[in-house]
């Protein structure tokens, strides 16, 4: 049995005040819910992530960063490590999102050196995987899905598969109001499932949470968390507020 995990990816919004108070708002929102109900995750941009640390302190919300650079510390200016990123409190750490890949010309390269970067620092790493509106025209969905896994979970042990948590997020659908249909979503993540199975093994395939990203609501998540191979959801605009978000992760106490 996997534990659903639900995932508030904030992007570039909300202070350290601003986090705080959500988390306040989130906690009433959702107090009859237990931790084995749901895993509940919030990425604030870095700046709010001491003050969000702060704040879930003996709550079962977990914190992660939105991004890392892959070397261990040195001059990068602006740039955060995973190192850094634990110390602060963060536990997981987004690593390819779409919007890194498209705005930020990261690669599978990079993306694969992020993984290990987070998994040397002891961060759980949530890796996003995703076709464009044109790749998946073209027909070329599973290839690019088979690419981008490969190459960047390439050195990953089966133990570390187990742990970490996969993201499919088609990039046509995030934020743009325009979720995959459940046979879109079923069929990307049961072909996840099955390469980690083919590639890592099956005992630690079957422990990987796989998460559905794009313009998920409170209106569409129960047809989505229904498949079974998915295990939640990494949630952007529509996690911006609390009582929002709270109705999405309240879905799975549901089920
Ligand atoms: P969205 O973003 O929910 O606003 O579509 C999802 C994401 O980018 O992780």
């Amino acid at each position: 049995m996997r534990i659903p995990v639900f995932a508030a990816n904030w992007k570039m919004h909300k202070t350290g005040l601003e986090a705080v108070a959500w988390i306040r708002e989130f906690a009433v929102a959702t107090k009859n819910l237990s931790a084995a109900d749901a895993e509940v995750i919030i990425a604030p941009p870095f700046t709010a992530i001491a003050a969000a640390v702060e704040a879930t302190r003996g709550a079962t919300l977990a914190v992660a960063g939105q991004n890392l650079h892959f070397e261990r510390q040195g001059a990068f200016t602006g740039e955060v490590s995973a190192a850094l990123l634990k110390a602060a409190g963060a536990d997981l750490v987004i690593i390819g999102h779409s919007e890194r890949r498209r705005i930020f010309g990261e690669t599978d390269e990079s993306v694969q050196r992020k993984v290990t970067a987070a998994h040397t620092a002891g961060l759980v790493p949530i890796v996003c995987v995703g076709e464009t509106l044109e790749e998946r025209e073209r027909g070329e969905t599973l290839a690019v899905l088979d690419r981008q896994l490969k190459a960047g979970l390439d050195g990953c042990s089966g133990d570390q598969i187990a742990a970490l948590i996969l993201a499919y997020e088609p990039v046509w659908a995030i934020g743009t109001g325009k979720n995959a249909t459940a046979t879109e979503a079923g069929e990307a993540h049961t072909h996840l499932r099955r390469r980690l199975r083919e590639w890592f093994g099956g005992t630690h395939a079957d422990r990987c949470r796989i998460l559905y990203g794009g313009s998920v609501k409170p209106e569409n998540i129960k047809e989505l968390i229904g498949l079974e191979d998915v295990d939640g959801a990494l949630v952007g605009g529509a996690s911006l507020e609390s009582s929002t978000f709270a109705a999405i992760v309240s879905v799975s106490a549901t089920l």
